[in-house]
This record gives structure tokens, sequence and C-alpha cells, in this order.
């Protein structure tokens, strides 16, 4: 079976000690994974060793980071690499946000380098795509995702992309409380592995896992996940609630 993921994003929330206590508490449900499982704490960097060293002793469960930047090294004040990432141990690590598409000006180019720096330092991309209202209203959703992917990931050999997480999350849905419909995220999620398998084949496509991300909810979390070609999810608000975050990681498939 693919990999079945739950991430947490918690972007630019939670205190350390906060965030400490909330990883304490939903670790706290010892909630056993299953080999095709995973969880996945997207935190700040100031908190990627303490996530690290708090998912140590838990199998299929590791931090992640929110983003990295698009070159090797060098004069860029403020910035951290994919390598410094490998260095603490970080394994995953979101690449492409909406936000960062955004508010950072982050385009397809950018996010192309930042994918590969990550497979250079063995570190696995959650790449994010998605449409904002507009392009879904003009009914152009499918081929804007389609160059999203063309654009930043299929520079990549088959033998690296395999490896990719890819996160589908409209942007009209983000922190907005308004969820893809069942129907909107299989058809899209389906069109995404279509658009990979053209590319690289139905074998590989069928192990890319593609996570949805959107205001995902404790209480739509299952009916999401119980979708065929939705792998899991990426998961904002939600995550940042105890509770809630460990009845989306009981939602996996
Ligand atoms: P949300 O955020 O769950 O708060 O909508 C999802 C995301 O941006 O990854």
């Amino acid at each position: 079976m693919r990999r079945q993921i739950a991430a947490a994003n918690w972007k630019m929330n939670c205190t350390f000690q906060h965030g400490e206590k909330l990883l304490d508490e939903i670790l706290g449900a010892k909630i056993a994974l299953q080999t095709h499982q995973r969880v996945l704490f997207a935190v700040p960097y100031p908190y990627l060793i303490m996530t690290r060293s708090e998912v140590e002793e838990e199998l299929n469960y590791y931090a992640a980071a929110q983003n990295c930047y698009n070159k090797q090294s060098g004069a860029f004040t403020g910035e951290v690499s994919a390598e410094m990432l490998h260095s603490i141990g970080v394994l995953y690590c979101i690449i492409g946000h909406s936000e960062r598409r955004e508010y950072f000006n982050e385009n397809n180019m950018m996010l192309a380098e930042k994918v590969s720096l990550c497979f250079e330092n063995s570190i696995t991309p959650i790449f994010c795509c998605g449409e904002s209202l507009t392009i879904r209203e003009a009914g152009t959703q499918n081929d804007f995702v389609a160059t999203q992917l063309k654009e930043s990931l299929f520079h990549l050999p088959a033998k690296k992309i395999r490896n990719i997480i890819i996160a589908y999350e409209p942007v009209w849905a983000i922190g907005t409380g308004k969820t893809a419909t069942i129907e909107q995220a299989q058809e899209m999620h389906q069109h995404l592995r279509s658009v990979l398998a053209g590319q690289y084949g139905t074998n590989i496509a069928n192990e890319i896992s593609i996570l949805y991300g959107g205001s995902v909810k404790a209480d739509n979390a299952s009916e999401l996940f119980n979708c065929p070609d939705v792998d899991g999810g990426l998961v904002g608000g939600a995550s940042l609630v105890a509770e809630d975050f460990i009845k989306i990681i009981n939602a996996l498939k």
C-alpha cells in the first residue's frame, strides 16, 4: 500500500513551550502506526531539534521543516539550507506552500531548485500545489496544477520522484474552513496521478503519496482519506489542537 501520511503544518504558531506540550499530548496518545503510515510534524526551524528528539523513540513519526532556501550555501542572511536540515537529522521538508508562493514570491523555477537540493541532501520534499479561487472559477485548475508539477518536478529522474510526497492544497480551502468536497478532492488527486503517469508511467505514479490540504478537520478527515487517490493530509489549524490531530492520525487508511 502507498504511504498514508498525516502531516502537521504548524506554520508560524506556538511558542516553544506550547509546541513541546502539544507534541507530548499527541505522542502521549500512543498511536501505533502501521508500516505504511507516517506522521510528520512540520514545525518552525527553532523547534526542529526538540521535535526530532521527541519523536526519536516513536516508530514512523518524524520532524519536518516548513521550507528551505534554493541555494546550497553562502551569503544569504536569515535563510536555511537543505544541507543544514540534513545535518540535524531532518528528513522531510515542505516545499512551495501557497503561503510561500503568495507572500514570498516563490515561483515554479525556484521550487524546482529547492526540490533538487532536498533530494541531494537526502530530504524528502512535501511538494505543495493547488489553484486559487479565480482559477477554480475559470475551470482551468487541472492545467494550472499540471504546470506546477511540470515546471517544478519533471526535471527529476524516476528514481527520485518516486520518493516525493505531493500535497494538493486548493488555496481557497486553506484556513478558510471551506473544504473541497470529496468529489473535488478525488477528481484532482486522480488528475495529478495521471499527470505523473503521463511523464513517469503508471507504476511510479501509483507509488507517490498525494496528500490533501485545506481545512482538514477531525470530523472530515476520514471521508477525505478514504478517497482512493487521497493518501492522507497536510493539516494546518487542526494540527494545533492535540485532540483533533489525534483523530486525524486515527483516520489514516
Ligand atoms: P489549514 O491549512 O488546515 O489550516 O487549512 C492547511 C495548510 O496550509 O497546510
